[in-house]
């Protein structure tokens, strides 16, 4: 991918920040994502590119928009073939009442980037680069601290694992604090906290747990760009969710999903299989402040924007810092930043 394309796709996420910003604390978590779909959709369809979404808001009979399959961009024959993975806001919820650590965050790769997941669960464990070739799903959870540990050269109670704090994880936290480990329980967003295991300044050495696979997808990119590691399976809903008709009916399209992507379910897949090769870029704006990034401070019609844009090849980690005089931007833009 161009050097010169990559930087633009931090205004992608700099401008769906800013819309979903504009529903901050006001309860309302669909006007939120469809906000910030909308100007993800308008900045990415301004681009030289010959795009598709890859990992997008869902099927296309259920997303009208970035669906899965849309094709996106200026798309002339002499612009590049870009695949895109997006999660218009990671925290909806955060987003809707007004709390800490929601992004705005997309990956771009070329044709063969992404594995093309469907929407369903993925349990996930990430590692940063120092225990890299250390971590494998077929082992226990206390089996791959140790090895984390061991490699770092660190006490079990020396590690910091971030897990989402949902009801299916009560148990693994509260093991994994009686072996020692400092277990720190998000209510959402696992894409930062996934980032943030693989920084070079990563104070968390794991994150591990069930969540969403788009987002699952989307943080490989960072973790692999950032020379991190990173494991996970798809898990049909009812495994998740318990075994009740709606979430075995679920699960019955996710499986038939799978069977058509020929993606394997209850299987462990690698870092190279969630993400093939390093033609890529990673951009996450702050909507509220978090461990990863500042959120939009807003006055009137100036606001400013905090972005990370990492570039697989180099592996150059860039924070972007803006200022955006709103009254200046285009009017359908402008229109989705203010309510
Ligand atoms: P959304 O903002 O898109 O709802 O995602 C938030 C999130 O916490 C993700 O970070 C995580 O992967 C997923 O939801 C977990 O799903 P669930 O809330 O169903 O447990």
């Amino acid at each position: 991918m161009k050097r010169s394309l990559s930087i633009e796709f931090s205004r992608v996420t700099e401008a769906a920040a800013l819309a979903a910003f504009a529903w901050l604390g006001r309860g309302n978590k669909n006007a939120a994502d469809d906000a910030a779909v909308k100007a993800m959709r308008l900045i990415l369809n301004q681009m030289e590119i010959r795009g598709e979404v890859v990992i997008g808001e869902g099927e296309i009979d259920e997303a009208p928009m970035l669906y899965i399959g849309e094709k996106i961009g200026l798309s002339r024959p002499e612009d590049e073939e870009i695949t895109i993975a997006v999660d218009p806001i990671d925290g909806t919820r955060m987003t809707a009442l007004g709390q800490a650590n929601a992004l705005s965050v997309l990956a771009a790769g070329g044709k063969e980037t992404f594995l093309k997941a469907p929407d369903m669960y993925m349990e996930k464990m990430v590692v940063g680069n120092e225990a890299k070739g250390m971590i494998d799903l077929n082992l226990s959870l206390e089996q791959n601290l140790r090895r984390v540990a061991s490699k770092k050269g660190k006490l079990l109670s020396q590690l910091t694992m971030a897990i989402l704090d949902k009801p299916r994880h009560g148990k693994i936290i509260a093991e994994m604090q009686q072996l020692g480990v400092r277990v720190i329980a998000i209510p959402d967003g696992d894409v930062a906290a996934a980032v943030q295991c693989c920084l070079p300044e990563a104070e968390l050495d794991m994150l591990y747990g069930i969540g969403g696979a788009p987002e699952g997808i989307v943080a490989a990119a960072a973790v692999r760009a950032l020379g991190g590691d990173m494991q996970a399976k798809l898990i049909p809903r009812n495994q998740v969710k318990g075994n009740t008709l709606e979430n075995f009916a679920f699960a019955e399209k996710e499986i038939s999903r799978c069977e058509a992507l020929n993606v394997p379910i209850n299987a462990v897949l690698k870092l190279e299989d969630l993400v093939r090769d390093d033609n890529l870029v990673f951009s996450a704006t702050g909507i509220t402040t978090g461990d990863l990034l500042n959120g939009i401070k807003r006055k009137g019609n100036l606001a400013t924007t905090e972005t990370l844009l990492i570039r697989g090849r180099s592996r150059t980690i860039r924070k972007i810092q803006s200022s955006h005089y709103l009254d200046r931007k285009d009017a359908d833009l402008y229109r989705l930043m203010n309510i």
